[in-house]
């Protein structure tokens, strides 16, 4: 993918559903290969789920390391996303070798039916936008979907809330710390590695989690 096509197409999503996008360009290939990290450790037949691929950043690392039997499916909330998608799928090499393996759902997390349908969810979900009853859905969503020796992948910004507290007003300092806590919780609970990633912009933290098994 031309680079500067795909960061002009997640620029223009920043500006329009700033809410849902939440960062302003795509993730970098050192954060991709951290949050595929996953994929490397399973032999396969296996079942997986990107939430929130955008403009297929991570996706094209996903597909590079898609193995036959594997079956991926991407579920996306923003149909320019899923448009962009779509058409990646049917013009890059290494996308359209394994579109017969993909499934593209143009849906909210939250729709996607069925538990413990897959051994991998790997999400760029931005969590730290959302309020603390919608982040508990998705996290609900997760746990429904993952098989329970699964494993679930996401990545925050570094220090990210910690750096956005000084210069927001009361409500919203109330909701990041309620996230905070929130999600402090479920990494102490469930957290089975994590990894910085220095070289991508902003800087990011891969959490690597699993709810039973
Ligand atoms: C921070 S971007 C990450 C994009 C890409 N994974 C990357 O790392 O470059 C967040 C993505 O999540 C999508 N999204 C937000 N809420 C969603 C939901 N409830 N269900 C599915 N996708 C959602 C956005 O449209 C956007 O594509």
């Amino acid at each position: 993918m031309r680079f500067w096509t795909e960061c002009w197409q997640f620029y223009r999503q920043f500006r329009e559903q700033y809410h849902t996008t939440g960062a302003i360009m795509p993730s970098g290939r050192a954060l991709a290969r951290a949050m595929t990290r996953p994929m490397r450790k399973l032999a396969g037949p296996r079942r997986i789920l990107e939430v929130g691929p955008g403009t297929g950043a991570v996706t094209e690392e996903i597909v590079r390391q898609l193995r036959r039997g594997d079956q991926l499916d991407l579920v996306e909330i923003n149909g320019d996303f899923v448009a962009f998608l779509e058409q990646r799928f049917s013009e890059e090499p290494t996308f359209r070798r394994r579109r017969s393996q993909t499934r593209i759902l143009h849906s909210p997390l939250q729709d996607v039916p069925g538990e413990h349908e897959y051994d991998i969810v790997i999400s760029g979900l931005p969590l730290n936008n959302f309020s603390l009853e919608l982040v508990d859905e998705l996290y609900r969503s997760y746990e429904r979907l993952l098989k329970p020796e699964g494993t679930l992948t996401y990545f925050e910004y570094a220090w990210i809330r910690d750096l956005k507290m000084p210069f927001v007003g009361a409500e919203e300092r109330e909701r990041l710390t309620k996230l905070t806590h929130y999600l402090t919780a479920k990494i102490r609970r469930y957290q089975i590695d994590d990894e910085m990633v220095l070289l991508n912009v902003p800087p990011a933290v891969a959490r690597h989690l699993r709810f039973g098994g």
